[in-house]
C-alpha cells in the first residue's frame, strides 16, 4: 500500500564534534572513528525496517544519513574510516563497469570523500583509493584510511559521501552519505542568524523507492543490459526522504529557522517553495556564505547541491506549511510537459507568535574576493558528451572531452591560480559539475549554436584516440559558435560554489580559483596563494558531473578528470 505521508517527525542526525577541548577550554584537533555498517533503518512508520549500509561512530548509532560532524575552522578533524560492510552489495552493483574491482574477492569497495573540503589528495576520499572490510582488498591510490580534514577554510556546509569508482552510486543509495559543517563562531555569531540546534537544522533530501518488505528498491536490469546488465543512469525514487524519514513532519515555533538544505539525491533535482507564500532567504551555498541575503519564492537544488537559507514562520498565515518540489525527473526533462508537485515534508506551525532574538543582517560576509578574470591564466574547453548504442538512445557512457577517466590527465592546473573553464553540455540533461579542491565563480551561461555540428564532432573523434579527440574538440568549438541566448545566473548562485548545474545546449564559463579563498590565512602559513598542505602529494584531486543523469554518479563513465598539480 502507499505510505501515508506526514507521519513520523523530522530527526536530527547524531552530531559528532570534529574537535576536541583541552583543559583551559583551547581547542584542540578531533579524532574521530567513523565506521561503514550493514544495519537496519526505519524509513516510515508503516514501513519495515530498511537493511543500509550507514556510517556511524558505532553500529548502535549508526543511521541514515550518517551523523552530522561539526567542526571548527582551523582546527583539524582527523578520521578513521572503516568498512565493516558483508560480502555481497545489498544494490545491484554492475561489474561491467571498470569499477574499483575486487576480483574474484568478496567485499564492498568503499572510500568517504568530504565533498566542499580542502585536504590533502592523501584525505580527499579518491575513487581508486577505496578498500573493502577489514582492508582486504584495496585500491591502486589506497594509503590510509586515516584522513585528515584542515578546516582551514570558511565557515559553510559540507558533506561526506562515498566515492569509489563505479560503485559510487550504489553505495550512496545504500545510505553512505553524512553532513559536515566548518564552524567559526567567531565570524558567525555576530550575524544574529537563528542558532542552537533547535533553529538551526540540517536538511538532507534524497528519494528512494521501496519494496513492501521494506528492502530498497532498485532495478536491477540495466538500460542497456548486452553492454551493461545492471547500470542505469539514472535512480529515482517515488519516496522523498528527509533526514531519513519519508515524508516527515516538524513543529516549529513561530519565528525564524535556519535550514542547511542538502540534496543527496542520485539523479532527482528539487525545486523547492513553500506553501501559503512563505519565502526562503538564502545566506549560503556550497561551502561558503554570501555575501548578502537573497530572497526567493523558491529555487532548484541540484545532486550535491547545498542550499543555506532561514525561514520565518512568523508571517504564516496557515498552521501547516508544506515544503515541495515540481522539477521534473530526469531534468529539465520534456519542456512541454509540466511536472508534478511532490511533497517533501510538513512544517507544523505553532500558534503564538514567538519572541524572536534571531535576525537576517542586510550583509553576511560581503569581504571575500570578488572573482576577477584578468587572474585567469589559462583557459580551458571542457565538453560534456554522451555516446550512445548504435542507432537508440540508450546511452552506454558519457565522457569528458572524449576521454575515460584512465586515460591521461588533462587538466593540469597550477596551485596559486585561476582558470577559466567554459565548460559545455552536448547531453540532454542538466549536468551539475563538482570540482574538487578548488571553488569557482559562475561568469555566465550562453545556449550553443549549432549543437548538432558540435555533437557530430565529438561522435566521429570518439574512437580516434588522443588525437581524434583533440580534433573533435577543435572541430566542435569551430563550429559551436556561443553566442546564443544568455542564460541568468540566480542570484543564490554568484558566490564562490563547488557546483554549478550546466544547462543542456549551453556553454557555462566558470573562473575557477587553485587557491584558498581567504588570503590571510594563506598569508598566516607565510605562503601566499597557497593550501596549507602540499597538494602535489598524493593521486591528485578529480572533477565530474555529480549526476547519475543519463550516466551515473561517478561511475565508470565520467570521465572524473583527474587535476593534478604540477
Ligand atoms: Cu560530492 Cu567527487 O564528489
Amino acid at each position: 500500500g502507499r505510505l501515508e505521508k506526514f507521519m513520523d517527525e523530522l530527526p536530527d542526525m547524531p552530531v559528532l564534534r570534529g574537535y576536541g577541548v583541552a583543559e583551559g577550554g583551547n581547542l584542540v584537533a578531533g579524532e574521530l572513528a567513523v565506521g561503514m555498517y550493514d544495519t537496519m533503518w526505519k524509513f516510515h512508520r508503516d514501513l519495515p525496517a530498511t537493511r543500509v549500509f550507514a556510517y556511524g561512530a558505532s553500529r548502535e548509532t549508526a543511521t541514515v544519513p550518517g551523523p552530522t560532524i561539526v567542526a571548527m575552522k582551523g582546527v583539524p578533524t582527523r578520521v578513521t574510516w572503516t568498512n565493516h560492510l558483508p560480502p555481497h552489495h545489498i544494490l545491484p552493483w554492475d561489474r561491467s563497469l571498470a569499477a574499483a574491482r575486487v576480483g574474484n574477492a568478496a567485499g564492498i569497495p568503499t572510500v568517504a570523500h568530504l565533498h566542499g573540503g580542502v585536504q590533502q589528495s592523501t584525505s580527499d576520499g579518491h575513487s581508486m583509493a577505496w578498500f573493502t572490510s577489514g582492508f582486504a582488498t584495496t585500491g591502486p591510490h589506497f594509503s590510509s584510511p586515516a584522513y585528515e580534514y584542515p578546516n582551514q577554510q570558511l565557515p559553510g556546509n559540507l558533506w561526506y559521501h562515498d566515492h569509489a569508482m563505479g560503485l559510487t552510486r550504489v553505495n550512496i543509495l545504500a545510505g553512505l552519505l553524512g553532513a559536515y559543517r566548518v564552524a567559526d563562531p567567531a565570524a558567525e555569531a555576530p550575524l544574529g542568524l537563528p542558532s542552537g540546534a533547535e533553529f538551526d537544522r540540517n536538511l538532507v533530501l534524497f528519494d528512494r523507492d521501496f519494496r513492501s518488505d521494506g528492502a530498497l528498491f532498485m532495478n536491477a536490469t540495466g538500460n542497456n543490459p548486452d553492454v551493461h546488465p545492471q547500470w542505469q543512469p539514472e535512480y529515482f525514487g517515488t519516496a522523498v526522504i528527509a533526514n531519513g524519514k519519508a515524508w516527515p513532519f516538524l513543529r516549529v515555533r513561530r519565528r525564524r529557522y535556519r535550514f542547511r538544505i542538502l540534496n543527496a539525491s542520485n539523479a532527482r533535482f528539487f525545486r523547492l517553495s513553500l506553501s501559503g507564500g512563505l519565502r526562503f532567504v538564502h545566506v549560503g551555498s556550497d561551502s561558503v556564505y554570501l555575501a548578502r541575503p537573497v530572497p526567493t519564492e523558491g529555487f532548484l537544488l541540484a545532486p550535491s547541491e547545498i542550499a543555506d537559507v532561514v525561514v520565518d514562520f512568523a508571517g504564516s498565515k496557515h498552521d501547516a506549511v508544506t515544503l515541495r518540489s515540481d522539477a521534473p525527473a530526469p531534468y529539465p526533462g520534456d519542456p512541454g510537459e509540466k511536472a508534478d508537485t511532490v511533497a517533501v515534508m510538513k512544517f507544523v506551525v505553532g500558534s503564538k507568535l514567538e519572541h524572536d532574538p534571531s535576525t537576517v543582517p542586510a550583509t553576511l560576509m560581503p569581504r571575500y574576493p570578488k572573482p576577477d578574470t584578468r587572474e585567469a591564466v589559462v583557459t580551458r574547453h571542457i565538453a560534456m558528451y554522451e555516446y550512445t548504442k548504435n542507432g537508440t538512445d540508450e546511452p552506454t557512457h558519457l565522457y569528458l572531452n572524449g576521454a575515460a577517466y584512465t586515460d591521461p590527465v588533462t587538466e593540469t592546473p597550477r596551485e596559486g591560480t585561476s582558470e577559466l573553464w567554459e565548460v559545455i553540455n552536448l547531453t540532454d540533461d542538466n549536468h551539475p559539475l563538482h570540482v574538487h579542491l578548488a571553488v569557482f565563480a559562475v561568469l555566465k551561461q550562453r545556449s550553443l549554436r549549432r549543437v548538432d555540428e558540435f555533437r557530430d564532432c565529438m561522435r566521429g573523434g570518439a574512437s580516434g584516440g588522443a588525437g581524434g579527440r583533440n580534433d573533435a574538440l577543435a572541430c566542435g568549438m569551430r563550429r559551436h559558435l556561443a553566442g546564443g541566448r544568455r542564460h541568468v545566473v540566480p542570484r543564490q548562485e554568484r558566490g564562490w560554489k563547488n557546483v554549478f548545474k550546466v544547462r543542456p545546449s549551453t556553454v557555462a564559463t566558470l573562473l575557477v580559483r587553485f587557491k584558498p579563498l581567504e588570503e590571510s590565512s594563506a598569508t598566516a602559513s607565510g605562503k601566499s596563494g597557497r593550501f596549507p598542505f602540499d597538494v602535489t602529494a598524493g593521486p591528485g584531486y578529480v572533477y565530474h558531473c555529480h549526476v547519475s543523469i543519463k550516466q551515473k554518479t561517478i561511475a565508470q563513465f565520467i570521465k572524473l578528470c583527474q587535476t593534478v598539480f604540477m
